[in-house]
């Protein structure tokens, strides 16, 4: 089955959830250029998440994605997190920031019930999710008014896992995504791989549509997914230059120079694996720190670093997410760009 049986919509692409990156305004976009556009809500507060819902309701009647994370938060570790304070002690000094008043915070929000019952109200075509899946209550709670489910899998094994557990379509996110890696049956690194490699074995392990991410910035890479038998493909990098995206200037600079050629998986910024464009804090710190704080309370230490630097111009210490192929990246409205990558 096609993406565009799947969910009713024209073109073979999904424009990836992007948390933190974009909102509705591209989602509304994408949709009504006949893909189908998502909405990250790893970000967004419940009631931020309704408001985003409304207007999307409004300004189109197109189908949508809505996306979630799926991780266990973990337990405060007041140890784990002193000695990452105190590995960016001379960060902090610089900037004269008070190490002790830095609150703590949740980062990133996983699906909940609060969210499913507003989920509920908008009913959307799809439903997607990164690290897992929910529970199995709801699950079952958002499969019962008839959202489509989809869920990453970055190797077999989890291609497998989300079959047996009902999804109706598997995203195969290979190492060449920007953004968070999606692994959640392995740590293990040395696991995940290209798209080109893993589509192939995902393809022949399920009986599933499989929708291609990773690398993908034009129409021939479309193309090319397709060909090797993809439902679609999801892309995220190739729509971050456009005005719909929410990504601040220092972000925005970065993607446009030619440092966006040197990307590496880092989890200094939120304690999970994430590619984002080399900056100083991953080339100090990391890029992979094993005293990072689990995700995603590792997000708590470098925000007020991030805001200072931001704040003088500087990107030294912000997620530059960006994937492998920075070369589609256009500063072209995105319902431009859909019809671009869906060569139409
Ligand atoms: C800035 C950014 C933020 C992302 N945030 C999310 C997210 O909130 N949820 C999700 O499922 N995937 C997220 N991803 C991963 C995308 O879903 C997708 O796997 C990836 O963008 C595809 O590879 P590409 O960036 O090379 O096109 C993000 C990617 C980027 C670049």
């Amino acid at each position: 089955m096609t993406l565009q049986q799947l969910a009713g919509v024209a073109l073979p692409v999904i424009q990836a959830p992007m948390a933190g990156a974009q909102a509705g305004a591209m989602t509304i976009a994408v949709s009504n250029a006949g893909a189908l556009g998502s909405l990250p809500c790893a970000m967004l507060g419940v009631e931020a998440m309704r408001s985003e819902l409304v207007a999307i309701k409004v300004q189109t009647a197109k189908p949508f994605n809505v996306n979630f994370f799926c991780h266990a938060q973990p337990p405060p570790d007041a140890k784990r997190e002193a000695a990452w304070r105190a590995s960016l002690a001379a960060y902090y000094q610089a900037f004269g920031i008070d190490a002790n008043s830095i609150p703590t915070g949740p980062g990133r929000l996983p699906f909940s019930s609060e969210a499913a019952n507003i989920l509920a109200e908008f009913k959307p075509a799809v439903v997607s999710f990164h690290f897992g899946l929910p529970s199995t209550e709801l699950l079952a709670l958002v499969k019962s008014w008839g959202s489509k489910i989809f869920a990453s899998a970055t190797t077999v094994d989890e291609a497998h896992w989300l079959e047996a557990r009902g999804v109706d379509a598997i995203i195969a996110q290979g190492l060449e995504a920007g953004g968070h890696r999606g692994n959640f049956l392995s740590e293990d690194l040395t696991t995940q791989v290209g798209t080109l490699a893993l589509l192939p074995q995902i393809l022949r392990a399920v009986r599933l549509p499989v929708i291609a991410a990773g690398g993908i910035a034009d129409a021939k890479g479309v193309a090319a997914a397709l060909a090797l038998g993809a439902a679609g493909v999801q892309i995220g990098t190739a729509y971050l230059l456009c005005p719909e995206a929410t990504i601040n200037a220092v972000h925005r600079a970065a993607l446009k120079s030619e440092t966006a050629r040197h990307t590496a998986l880092t989890n200094v910024f939120t304690g999970r694996p994430a590619r984002g464009i080399v900056n100083r804090i991953m080339r100090e710190l990391g890029p992979m720190n094993t005293a990072a704080p689990a995700f995603p309370l590792a997000t708590s230490a470098i925000a007020p670093l991030r805001a200072k630097a931001e704040s003088q111009g500087s990107d030294d210490f912000s997620p530059l997410w960006c994937g492998q192929n920075a070369s589609g990246c256009k500063e072209v409205p995105a319902a431009q760009l859909t019809r671009e990558l869906a060569g139409v």
